[in-house]
């Protein structure tokens, strides 16, 4: 991230919102012969990089998968590896995202984070609230499934508790995830060859697009970003309606 933030350049085609399953970072150091740590560390750099290079693309807004709530099931050394990295990167590049206007939010469960963790977090979030060039969303002990869960939850504690909160539907549940507030996801990217959602915004996914990429996360970056953006624009979104003049006057004759 620059010290001067670049302006973005004008994408009336999109994508706003990218969301990034950071995946392969195991099998980029393993390839080498390293230990899965140093794969983490590379992530880190893959990372920044993306950020910088996603304005310059147009992008208003990046969600990234950091840790999700299945990852616990690691060995311990390589979760206490991870948490690491959070104190580290938090450490040397919180003064620059904010001195570039962005706006950093955690996205997932903060009971089961280490206490400092869940410290950083809450200091990263209310010292960036301010800012609105770029929201960059973390995805750290994040569920998609126990996202809904929570965000359904609250809304009956909140009626149990008297509060005329309405019946339940896709506005009022939605407006209780973690990502409420934020744009709407355009696209889903995962790197690495997978090709599954690993409980990565369930809810968000409905009519976001999925992009699939075989690079390892480590060896990711403006072009690669480039990349999506080119396939994204290639798409055609209907959410289940006919969005094409020639659909529909086919649909009509
Ligand atoms: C993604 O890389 C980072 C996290 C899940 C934290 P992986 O660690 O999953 O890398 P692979 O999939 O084993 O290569
Ligand atoms: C998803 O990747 C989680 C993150 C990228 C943080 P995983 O590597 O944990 O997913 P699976 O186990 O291959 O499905
Ligand atoms: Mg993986």
């Amino acid at each position: 991230m620059p010290a001067e933030p670049q302006k973005p350049s004008p994408a009336p085609d999109g994508p706003r919102h990218v969301a990034l399953i950071m995946d392969g970072n195991g099998r980029w150091a393993q390839a080498r012969g390293l230990p899965r740590a140093l794969g983490h560390r590379e992530g880190v750099q893959a990372l920044k990089r993306t950020i910088e290079a996603a304005p310059t693309l147009g992008i208003q807004c990046l969600t990234v998968f950091g840790f999700s709530t299945e990852n616990w099931r690691r060995p311990v050394e390589e979760v206490s590896d991870l948490m690491g990295l959070v104190r580290t990167y938090v450490a040397s590049d919180l003064k620059r995202l904010d001195r570039a206007g962005v706006r950093v939010r955690i996205l997932g469960r903060r009971e089961g984070l280490p206490a400092d963790i869940a410290d950083i977090v809450s200091r990263t979030e209310t010292s960036t609230a301010h800012n609105d060039k770029f929201l960059l969303q973390v995805a750290f002990n994040y569920g998609g499934q126990s996202d809904i869960v929570d965000a359904a939850r609250r809304h009956f504690e909140r009626q149990r508790a008297g509060e005329a909160v309405g019946p339940l539907t896709e506005e009022t549940l939605g407006a209780g995830l973690s990502t409420a507030g934020g744009p709407p996801v355009d696209v889903i990217v995962r790197t690495s060859g997978e090709r599954r959602l690993s409980n990565f915004l369930l809810w968000e996914a409905a009519y976001a697009e999925l992009v699939y990429q075989d690079i390892l996360w480590p060896d990711y970056g403006a072009e690669a970003l480039a990349d999506v953006v080119e396939q994204y624009r290639r798409r055609d979104r209907r959410y289940g309606g006919l969005a094409s003049g020639a659909d529909v006057a086919r649909a009509a004759g």
